[in-house]
């Protein structure tokens, strides 16, 4: 008997290099990567490439076992039923998902794969760990074929309200198939108690919002909140060279003026064209001067197959010259946009010289850049700006929450934020760094795992 851990998530933890592979940053991977070090395990995912399946072989300690998938699969199975009918549904549904049976039977396909490989992996007395949305099939098919091993599953996106779930054809194997590991983790209650509430109404099951029964099966349900590396975080953001950076950084962008930065994937859940409306409001009603302020939105490449992303794209660029255009003179842009990813350091840096955090997705799972600016702050300084609908609002409750629905309400936190009390902004902060330093991401992955072994 071992006590091994065997992962399984869409993505495998590493990315290729010219010469080989190497572990990709990230906060499941820093998370996780240690726990598997110490007491040995496998990591079941996708390399991000099509066809790309090397046979199973050891990365800095950790077997890595490749799943193929096929450019069909990518397009049916990832870019079609994972992200264009569970991401939007999930998130409120703020943007229409789309029903397809041709995106439906891949999905099952992919995620028989998964569980195959996992079973394949799993030696006697060793834990499964599956992870997030594109996997919902697995801890069922799983149990299937290896009834012996225990199997926890981490929902990193909310789960949607029944009334949202019910228009999915595929509610009730979805909900079955997550009944199948003996512990379901949510990053909230509410998603917790959501969960809850659909198996009562489309299994018929039974029991409290800490364990479900349903037909055989019974279950235990938690919250977890994810968090980040918080050390990590923090001694690279207190490093020479990042505070070299800062001063450079500051330079460039005037001394004096305000930065309000934005970090995200571009994607529409994450309110990146609220935040620039928002800014624009200031800009017009709260007579900010432009030159007094700047903006700095980094906005990372993701999904663009999907036409909602290529759309946001479209939007937010837009936005952003019409700001630029309305605002700007020769001496000055009110909004500094980067398309692109940033080197870890790069990132931090730009979290250590911003003066507000503008975090304002309209719904999110957890949202980690709010605890990652958080942990990068040199002292008690700095405003986060934070949507009430992101899971971290519930952690980070001094942070300056607003409902991204209400864009002039953001316009007026963000003139607030501006101008806050630097008295409340080092209470406010003190308080969030604390939370964040002793509930950090290996709390979790501890968390996790002891309720799975139970
Ligand atoms: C979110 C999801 C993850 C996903 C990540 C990046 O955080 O919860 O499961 O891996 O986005 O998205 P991608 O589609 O590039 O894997």
């Amino acid at each position: 008997m071992t006590d091994r851990i065997v992962v399984v998530a869409n993505r495998l933890p590493l990315r290729r290099t010219e010469d080989g592979w190497e572990t990709s940053p990230g906060g499941l991977v820093s998370a996780v990567v240690p726990f598997l070090q110490e007491r040995g395990g496998s990591w079941v995912g996708w390399t991000g490439v099509p066809d790309d399946a090397p046979a199973p072989f050891v990365h800095d300690g950790i077997e890595q076992r490749p799943v193929r998938l096929s450019q069909s699969e990518i397009d049916d199975f990832y870019l079609g039923f994972s992200n264009a009918t569970i991401w939007p549904l999930y998130h409120d549904a703020i943007r229409s998902p789309e029903f397809h049976r041709h995106w439906w039977h891949p999905y099952v396909a992919v995620n028989r794969r998964f569980a195959e490989q996992a079973a394949d992996a799993l030696q006697p007395g060793d834990l499964a760990w599956i992870h997030d949305y594109q996997l919902q099939l697995v801890p069922a098919m799983l149990r299937q074929m290896r009834p012996d091993v225990r199997i926890g599953f981490f929902l990193h996106i909310p789960f949607p309200p029944v009334e949202i779930l019910a228009r999915l054809p595929w509610r009730r194997e979805i909900l079955e198939g997550l009944m199948g590991a003996d512990v379901v983790a949510f990053q909230t209650r509410l998603g917790r108690h959501n969960f809850g509430r659909a198996v009562r109404r489309f299994l018929g099951g039974e029991g409290t919002t800490r364990w479900l029964r349903a037909g055989e099966r019974s279950v235990r349900l938690i919250s977890a909140p994810i968090s980040i590396d918080w050390e990590g975080y923090a001694s690279l953001s207190a490093s020479p060279s990042v505070g070299a950076r800062v001063a450079a950084l500051r330079q460039e962008l005037g001394v004096d003026r305000k930065v309000v930065l934005g970090v995200d994937r571009l994607d529409y859940t994450k309110g990146i064209d609220v935040r620039l409306r928002a800014y624009d409001t200031l800009l017009r009603r709260y007579r900010e001067r432009a030159e007094d302020v700047l903006f700095l939105q980094v906005a990372v490449p993701s999904r663009e197959e999907v036409g909602d992303y290529s759309a946001m794209r479209d939007e937010v660029e837009g936005l952003v010259g019409r700001i630029n255009g309305a605002h700007g003179e020769l001496h000055h842009v009110p909004v500094h946009y980067r398309y692109g990813s940033l080197e870890p350091e790069e990132l931090v840096a730009y979290y250590r010289m911003a003066d507000v955090m503008c975090v304002t997705p309209l719904r999110d799972g957890m949202n980690l850049v709010a605890k990652e600016f958080v942990a990068s702050r040199p002292s008690d300084n700095g405003v986060l700006v934070l949507s009430e609908f992101a899971g971290a609002a519930q952690e980070l409750r001094q942070a300056l929450l607003v409902n991204p629905y209400d864009v002039d309400g953001v316009a007026e936190v963000l003139w607030r934020a501006l101008h806050l009390p630097p008295a409340e902004e080092r209470s406010r902060m003190r308080a969030m760094r604390r939370q964040v330093q002793r509930h950090d991401v290996f709390r979790w992955a501890r968390a996790c795992i002891e309720a799975i072994q139970q």
